[in-house]
């Protein structure tokens, strides 16, 4: 049987994207700034020196990318919309990159694949972050009118949505470790970001449900089952929970209406100075779907650090087969996260929005014979089948990427795509796991 039958004609099958990182077309239209231009222009901040000014080239050769996802058989393509195209200051509507997106969307209807539309996939408009980015409370109601906008214009066309892609990636790399735009550091930058953000999930889903009341509205969460470890099973214990509260569960259960997990993470009372009367109630979301993204899961050694308790990182067990980004490959880690965001009981339907690898793939004689892709996409795929079998209520697998493309502050040579990108010509070569994802869906895999 393939993954079509297995899995039953209700079950969505998609790949992923994100506008940076495939775009390029910095200027085009009217485009304004964003904080990856800036960011990835400074010296040092991208591994390999490279920038997302040419990227995949995705913002002129879309219908190409299309093409290639209808090919090799998927049912839907998730991409994000640039915010800076479509208010450069982000205010002042710029029609050029609306239509832009229409087009795009467009593409896709007349392909037959569903498009599936982030709004936020960390682009902030360059304007917006000189005065103060997502630490500025001002920025709920301003990125709440971004996403009425949007609606407006594309919700005659788009029935899926996601609000944000990963809360936790941005807020923590982008403003508490300094590695992604805008490169701010420190507790000072991180908990109002993340305050606001959860505040902004739910003031954009009412935002969107108001121009777009028939829409299907999600949000996506980088989640990862945490491992504790420590000089004994309690101090583990303590650091396992304190990692699992301050990096998924700060995440979800604000929109939960169960506010920020203090008694876990004890950092977090900190937040208070940011949190005003009746936000927690503001914060609450009944999302039609949770997205959630799985990579690899994180440890959590203990520290003697009271109220944090842990310094999450990567784990390093060399027993276990790592990706080209040095992540573990843990499957069961995938299931873990089903059963865990399940058993809150509040989201009606899950869909895993991103799951993928890197590795160094080589094109030889016009293949990629990247047969480790094909098995982590197995190992991954079985989690998500026992996780239905159990009655988790997911349906739909997103493959991170589309393409290869520009894998933020690593630049260009980790290579996550189901099509394989030669940078220098821009020619799409689908790999062997694009093939076997077509044979499993019924597609026909067919380059250019
Ligand atoms: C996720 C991001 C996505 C991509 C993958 C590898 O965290 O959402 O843009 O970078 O990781």
């Amino acid at each position: 049987m393939n993954l079509r039958e297995t899995f039953g004609d209700d079950f969505l099958w998609g790949v992923a994207t994100a506008a940076y990182q495939i775009e390029g077309s910095p200027k085009a239209d009217g485009k304004g700034v964003s904080i990856w231009d800036t960011f990835s222009h400074k010296p040092g901040a991208i591994a390999d020196g490279s920038t997302g000014d040419v990227a995949t080239d995705s913002y002129r050769r879309f219908p190409e990318d299309v093409a290639l996802v209808h090919s090799m058989g998927f049912d839907a393509y998730r991409f994000s919309l640039s915010w800076p195209r479509i208010q450069p200051d982000g205010h002042t509507v710029n029609q050029k990159g609306l239509d832009h997106y229409k087009r795009v969307i467009d593409s896709c209807l007349g392909a037959g694949v569903q498009p599936w539309v982030t709004l936020y996939h960390w682009d902030l408009p360059q304007t917006l972050e000189d005065q103060g980015g997502w630490t500025n409370r001002d920025i709920v109601e301003v990125f709440a009118d971004y996403v009425s906008v949007v609606g407006e214009a594309l919700g005659d066309r788009v029935e899926n949505w996601m609000i944000f892609n990963e809360p936790l990636s941005f807020t923590m790399l982008g403003y508490m470790l300094g590695e992604h735009a805008p490169g701010r550091r420190g507790l000072s930058n991180f908990f109002p970001a993340m305050h606001h953000v959860n505040l902004a999930t739910a003031e954009g889903y009412r935002a969107l449900r108001a121009v777009a009341a028939d829409a299907t509205i999600g949000n996506t969460q980088y989640l990862s089952p945490t491992l504790g470890s420590g000089p004994g099973p309690q101090l583990a214990q303590r650091a396992e929970r304190a990692a699992n509260a301050m990096l998924n569960r700060a995440f979800l259960e604000p929109g939960l209406g169960l506010g920020y997990p203090v008694e876990d993470a004890p950092i977090l009372r900190m937040m208070r100075r940011y949190i005003k009367d009746g936000d927690l109630e503001r914060c609450e979301v009944d999302l039609d779907f949770l997205g959630v993204q799985y990579y690899t899961r994180l440890r959590a050694p203990f520290r003697p650090i009271p109220g944090l308790w842990t310094v999450p990182g990567f784990g390093d067990d060399p027993d276990l087969e790592k990706t080209s980004m040095g992540w573990e490959i843990r499957p069961e880690g995938l299931g873990l996260v089903l059963d865990m965001v399940h058993a809150y009981g509040r989201y009606p339907r899950i869909v895993v929005t991103e799951g993928g690898a890197s590795f160094p793939d080589e094109l030889i004689g016009n293949r990629v014979h990247d047969d480790r892709r094909i098995a982590y996409y197995e190992t991954h795929l079985a989690q998500v089948k026992q996780a239905r079998e159990r009655g988790v209520p997911v349906d739909g697998y997103f493959c991170w990427s589309l393409m290869d493309n520009f894998e933020w502050a690593d630049g260009f040579e980790p290579r996550f795509g189901l099509v394989y990108v030669d940078y220098e010509s821009q020619q799409r070569i689908i790999k062997d796991s694009g093939h076997w994802f077509a044979e499993q869906l019924g597609g026909v895999a067919v380059t250019g």
